[in-house]
């Protein structure tokens, strides 16, 4: 299984950060945003890993994470030259997935609780596409499922007017091979991008498309507004501060996952300044 973090676009919504700042690098309470997606691959157990962004950013993100090697990560970067389309991420990213399964999550959108719907989904990876859905107060802004009597999937209806159910669906998606070739053959939509609901309706024509419903025990929020920032990172303070546990943390999930041994958790919290983020490393290093 490889995966995708698509961390790109042009945050407009964001004006005037976005003017000389990508959306993913803001801080959600006390790291950068693309923590919280590349977290959740990596509870997922994927260690290979595409960076898509474009080009005044990529040289941040290499900055960051580097190779992820330290991290006992794969990480490659891959340039989206303008906002083409979500689903242009697996005609970039075709070398890369090689003949695999990709799960690709979008760099804004975060996902907190159990993720058993993951785990479920990876299980099922190499035979057609799982994607979610998750209960929203505001389904006119996203890609909506309809459903009939039997929970069986009749649609996908990218950003309705009439909305024909609360389900919206989540920047996480899982694909076996063929989403290179179905992505290839997309035409660009009215607004001029490579829609990832036309992707998610090939699959439904092929009958290979699960929709798996999230539960309300999981957090799903997505950070494209100042309001859902600042409300990500309220949320996100209150649990840390209250557990005393950081979430996304991926130094602590690379060990906590088997990825690295201790000495090298050593190597990685040498590497960090003093800082409230250090001291809470090496607390975990101490404590296993
Ligand atoms: P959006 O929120 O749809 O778009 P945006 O980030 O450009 O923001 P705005 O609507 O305010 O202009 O994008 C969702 C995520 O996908 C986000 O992390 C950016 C990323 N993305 C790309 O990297 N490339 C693309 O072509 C598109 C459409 C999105």
């Amino acid at each position: 299984m490889k995966g995708i973090i698509l961390a790109g676009g042009s945050g407009s919504r964001l004006y005037p950060l976005t003017k000389i700042y990508s959306k993913q690098l803001t801080i959600i309470y006390d790291k950068p945003l693309i923590y919280y997606p590349l977290s959740v691959l990596m509870l997922g157990g994927i260690k290979e890993i595409l960076i898509i962004s474009n080009e005044e950013t990529i040289p941040h993100y290499k900055r960051l994470f580097g190779n992820g090697n330290e991290l006992g990560l794969n990480i490659e970067y891959a340039l989206q030259a303008a906002p083409n389309g979500i689903a242009e991420a697996f005609i970039l990213g075709e070398n890369f997935i090689g003949k695999d399964s990709v799960t690709l999550i979008l760099g804004d959108n975060i996902f907190y609780g159990y993720l058993d719907f993951l785990y479920k989904a990876l299980e099922n990876s190499n035979n057609g596409a799982t994607i979610f859905g998750y209960q929203v107060n505001d389904p006119e802004r996203y890609g909506i499922v309809e459903f009939n009597e039997k929970g069986e999937v009749l649609s996908i209806e990218e950003k309705p007017k009439k909305p024909r159910s609360n389900f919206a669906v989540p920047g996480l998606y899982v694909y076996d091979n063929k989403v290179i070739e179905i992505s290839k053959n997309l035409k660009p939509s009215p607004r001029g991008e490579l829609e990832i609901t036309d992707v998610n309706n090939a699959y439904l024509a092929l009958r290979e498309l699960r929709v798996e419903k999230i539960g309300r025990g999981v957090a799903w929020l997505d950070t494209g507004t100042p309001e859902a920032l600042l409300q990500a990172s309220n949320f996100f303070g209150v649990i840390e501060e209250r557990q005393g546990l950081k979430i996304a943390c991926i130094e602590e999930i690379a060990y906590k996952m088997k990825f690295i041994d201790k000495a090298q958790f050593q190597r990685v919290i040498d590497g960090i300044p003093k800082s409230m983020y250090r001291l809470y490393l090496e607390k975990i290093h101490e404590s296993e």
